[in-house]
């Protein structure tokens, strides 16, 4: 029996991966280091922190700076970051997502999120989408970053759900191997084959079928 859903929240609910990788690029500039879209894959579903030691690494400058200095760096990033999505509004909510919550809704499970990003909440509000939520895992509470499962199963515990019974919805690599590493059923959505670990792959939001997620749940 699904007890719950657990979402992904940027590149799931709302494209803001986007203004993520546009955010890292900026501070890119500051500190000379190229990042394409290319690497900023390898960046989905990290932690900041940690994007920022993997881009340090990527630039040859990860003995440059001290801890706070990194630690100015990430905050300008999040300036960057904030600044571009001040706007976000209902409008931006990814296609398909809104239907997707009020099916799981009227079919009585319960709704998490677990997102790696401390602005989540705010990203949420936004959208106008907090009603759907019965918990929000806290990123700033979260020791380790995806492809370590803490946040989804902080999730999990905070819906007072088995993780064998919870579907966990992610866009990167790293958040399914999260989400199977919880022992979750793993929806993944965007490419197939950069996603095959997924036990359910879809092209798109637009395309997620709440039906075939339950019956392919069910069959395995
Ligand atoms: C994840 C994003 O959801 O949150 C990452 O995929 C991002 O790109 C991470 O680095 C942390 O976000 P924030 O808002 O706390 O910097
Ligand atoms: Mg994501």
């Amino acid at each position: 029996m699904i007890e719950a859903f657990i979402f992904d929240l940027d590149g799931v609910i709302t494209d803001t991966a986007k203004f993520h990788y546009l955010a890292w690029k900026e501070l890119g500039l500051k500190i000379d280091i190229e990042i394409d879209e290319e690497f900023n894959e390898s960046l989905k579903g990290i932690s900041r922190m940690e994007s920022l030691e993997r881009i340090l690494i990527k630039g040859n400058k990860q003995n440059e700076f001290t801890l706070k200095e990194k630690e100015d760096l990430a905050n300008d990033k999040n300036k960057y970051y904030v600044e571009l999505i001040k706007h976000i509004s209902p409008k931006d909510i990814l296609p398909g997502i809104e239907n997707l919550l009020k099916e799981i809704k009227l079919n009585n499970i319960k709704i998490g999120l677990a997102s790696a990003s401390k602005n989540a909440t705010m990203v949420l509000n936004n959208l106008g989408l907090n009603s759907y939520f019965d918990f929000i895992a806290d990123a700033a509470k979260c020791k380790n970053s995806k492809p370590n499962p803490e946040i989804f199963i902080m999730a999990a515990n905070g819906l007072d759900v088995d993780p064998l019974n919870s579907i966990g919805i992610e866009d990167a690599m790293a958040g399914i191997d999260a989400i199977n590493s919880a022992n979750m059923y793993s929806v993944g959505v965007g490419d197939k084959d950069s996603l095959n670990k997924a036990n359910i792959v879809f092209e798109n939001t637009q395309t997620i079928d709440f039906n075939q997620i339950v019956n392919s749940y069910k069959a395995c």
